[in-house]
């Protein structure tokens, strides 16, 4: 694959990695961002020998307070393909959290055991925190609603594959803008490549404010609660899966459950190029009709999260904290 992604390398010296941990989107320049991309794809282009070496003796604590398929599996998969091997727990029941244990204390054990550390956690801040009480690098696989940043980089790696490109497009972000960590993450890491936004989303389901405020300052962006209207001039429609569990009222989720579902009638006046993602899990807000079209790319995202956290172990297993 042309990677298309050699600018630092042809423009300028390349960067190191600036980064110790990966935390928050927040803390990635544009030039971090396209040094894991980058990595990434050579590293999805090498042999499995090869490959298989990259994390030799090296150890991954998974520790997942919070359920995941796509994160903790892809994680762990990355781990193995790249030589390394995998302790953790899915669950924080099995843990000694369940005795009493702190956040803390856990973390500063596990760091003596692991060489990396990858956690998710259901509150914001968690990985912050783990990331100065470890003194091994830690991989934030998503914080509560806050940020989400592995994956953030699976879904640039994904436009750079299949729309061929990162740098000024027009992304609709339709769903659940409030809660959604990964909607937060991916909005901060397209003001680098000057896309224009486009925030889709019942009232009460708002980008946060905060987070508006600063990406208006950088980037183009337009508030609606319309989606069929918008769909012709975007380039990328992002969906998201309105976050049940982190509503305090269920009687306000059953308002919106269903508010938006993309279904292929919807794409007929779509450019031919324009791709449809979604983190997943999807409930009911892509209809199945729309994943044979030209349009889904959501299962080759998550098999994105491979090379790319694939990169970003190898990259972390390299620098000292
Ligand atoms: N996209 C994502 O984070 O999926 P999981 O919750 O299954 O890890």
């Amino acid at each position: 694959m042309n990677l298309l992604l050699m600018e630092a390398k042809n423009s300028l010296k390349k960067p190191d990695f600036s980064l110790t941990d990966v935390i928050s989107i927040y803390d990635f320049s544009r030039e971090d961002i396209i040094f894991v991309l980058e990595r990434a794809f050579q590293i999805e282009s090498m042999s499995a020998e090869k490959k298989s070496k990259l994390l030799e003796n090296k150890i991954v604590a998974s520790m997942f307070f919070e359920p995941s398929t796509r994160t903790r599996l892809s994680f762990e998969t990355a781990i193995q393909a790249l030589g390394g091997k995998v302790i953790g727990f899915a669950e924080a029941g099995v843990t000694s959290a369940k005795k009493g244990e702190t956040f803390s204390d856990t973390i500063k054990v596990m760091s003596n055991y692991a060489d990396l550390l990858v956690m998710r956690h259901p509150l914001s801040g968690t990985a912050r925190l783990a990331a100065e009480v470890s003194n091994k690098p830690v991989l934030n696989g998503g914080d509560g609603p806050n940020q989400h940043p592995t994956q953030t980089l699976l879904d640039l790696y994904t436009i750079k594959k299949y729309v061929g490109k990162l740098d000024g497009l027009k992304v609709g972000f339709v769903g659940d803008l409030k809660y959604g960590r990964t909607v937060h993450s991916l909005a901060v890491a397209l003001t680098h490549f000057n896309a224009t936004q486009y925030y889709i989303s019942p009232e009460n389901l708002k980008m946060p404010k905060h987070i508006a405020e600063e990406i208006k300052e950088k980037c183009k962006v337009f508030e609606t609660t319309e989606l069929e209207k918008f769909i012709p001039e975007l380039d990328v429609i992002y969906m998201t899966r309105i976050q049940k569990e982190r509503f305090p009222d269920e009687i306000e989720y059953e308002k919106v459950k269903d508010v938006y579902v993309l279904n292929k009638a919807m794409l007929k006046n779509a450019k031919k190029t324009m791709k449809v993602m979604h983190p997943l899990p999807r409930v009911n807000e892509i209809s199945t009709d729309v994943d044979k079209t030209p349009h889904a790319i959501y299962f080759e995202q998550s098999a994105s999260g491979i090379p790319v956290r694939e990169a970003l172990l190898d990259i972390l297993s390299k620098v000292k904290k």
